[in-house]
């Protein structure tokens, strides 16, 4: 059948076909943008509304940073997810995080929090920075994540910490030191007696200067501002999503659960493979995020599909002039059950504009074909310049080719809308 390319301004996962649009009804918000450009038109929106914010910027590293993913059986198509290189060095990247620090300090809440996650080399300079911003009393932690993973130096100590600055927007934040306890459990203590209470709690006891000290086995630890407990996600680690620099969700659980309450805001304006949201997401936070790289949209909107808290969220597209043109190749079926009519939409063919496709672990052609090209496709319908998905088929790892039909029943008066994308990040739509 003939189709017609339509460029809507972002999608919708929430049912809205009765309603006109409410932006304060979704769960989660990810703008696909610069992220000065998108905390510009933002920071009016939610000025003093966001309770935390954590961000994990580029580390000012020179390098570029990747996406990785397996196409079934052929292979791993590898991506350039982000470039983490600055024209003019340390002065266009410091530049660049004053203007994001100055956003983030105007949309918190007046007791919220803000994490900026650095390593050794812009923790110094950040930390001037944001005193600057925030001001020195308002300075609560440096958190060392301490992790055992990637390789040891042999000319200087291994770096084995990523440095977490962490400020409160004023002296009333809101922290729940509570909610990140942990048991101190039955771990032998040298030095300590094991002993049961009148009430049958077990606790470990140690005589120091004349004074007897009780540790119950059920009673809590809080974590000191040394995390050595989470590790970095290992190579086969099932919530790693191939995307470059991800961080583990046990990381941001302890963040979040900290410093934000149910039902509140919290941001990532550097949100790569979606850790914050889809953490956020599942601890019943609204969440804000934000990303350049189309692959990162792409990771996150997969992932958030996949959770189970099932939560609604829109997509915000800053550009939606996909470059080049595929071909491609759709069958539609109706037959009429009134007052619905059941489509059955096959997708046939798609050649994507790009070709010469290398696996670069085997550095051999890859030699996708036809579906082997399409790494997700939904059919829904648009309403005020959105679109609203109906039913969608996301191809996983394993998988090769995704499966080529849907069938959905939907009222006679949907003009229904086709979204494709291929395993590159360009995405389509088009009128059915
Ligand atoms: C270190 S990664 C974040 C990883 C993330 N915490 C996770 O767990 O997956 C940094 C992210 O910042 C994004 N980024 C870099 N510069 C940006 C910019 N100017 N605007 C928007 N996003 C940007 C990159 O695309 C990348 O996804």
């Amino acid at each position: 059948m003939t189709v017609v390319q339509v460029y809507p301004k972002g999608e919708c996962h929430y049912d809205n076909r009765e309603k006109s649009i409410d932006f304060h009804n979704i769960w989660g918000q990810f703008f696909w943008a610069d992220v000065l450009d998108g905390l510009a038109k933002l920071v009016d929106l939610y000025r003093s509304k966001i309770q935390l914010i954590y961000i994990d910027p580029p580390f000012m590293t020179g390098q570029l940073f990747r996406y990785r993913q397996r196409i079934g059986d052929k292979g791993i198509i590898e991506h350039v997810a982000y470039r983490d290189q600055w024209k003019e060095g340390k002065k266009d990247f410091l530049d660049f995080m004053r203007q994001v620090f100055e956003y983030a300090y105007e949309m918190l809440t007046p007791d919220g929090s803000f994490y900026v996650h650095v390593d050794y080399r812009t923790s110094a300079y950040l930390r001037i920075l944001l005193d600057e911003i925030f001001g020195e009393d308002n300075f609560l932690n440096e958190i060392i994540w301490h992790y055992h993973s990637g390789g040891r130096a042999k000319k200087y100590f291994s770096r084995k910490h990523d440095n977490i600055l962490f400020y409160r927007k004023s002296p009333d934040h809101y922290f729940n030191i509570d909610a990140v306890g942990v048991k101190r459990g039955n771990r032998k203590r040298n030095n300590m007696k094991k002993e049961v209470d009148e009430d049958g709690r077990v606790f470990w006891s140690i005589k120091s200067a004349g004074k007897i000290y009780r540790y119950y086995e059920d009673s809590k630890v809080y974590p000191s501002d040394v995390w050595t407990d989470i590790s970095h996600l290992h190579q086969r680690d099932p919530e790693r999503t191939g995307y470059d620099t991800q961080k583990p969700e046990a990381l941001l659980e302890r963040i979040i659960l900290s410093s934000s309450r149910p039902g509140d805001y919290v941001g990532d304006f550097f949100a790569g493979s979606g850790t914050t949201l889809a953490v956020a997401s599942r601890l019943n936070r609204r969440w804000i995020g934000i990303d350049s790289s189309p692959h990162s949209v792409h990771v996150c909107r997969k992932r958030l599909l996949a959770q189970e808290d099932d939560k609604s969220f829109a997509i915000y597209y800053s550009n939606n002039k996909p470059k080049g043109e595929p071909v491609i190749s759709i069958e539609k079926g109706q037959t009429c059950s009134m007052p619905l009519i059941m489509n059955t939409i096959r997708l046939v063919d798609y050649k994507s504009p790009k070709c010469a496709v290398k696996d670069t672990k085997n550095n051999k052609d890859l030699d996708l074909v036809g579906l082997e090209h399409v790494d997700y496709w939904a059919v829904g319908y648009i309403k005020d310049e959105f679109f609203y998905p109906i039913s969608c088929q996301k191809r996983y790892e394993r998988d090769k080719v995704i499966k080529d039909t849907m069938q959905l029943a939907v009222p006679s008066s949907d003009e229904l809308v086709i979204q494709i994308i291929d395993v590159w990040g360009n995405q389509y739509f088009y009128q059915l």
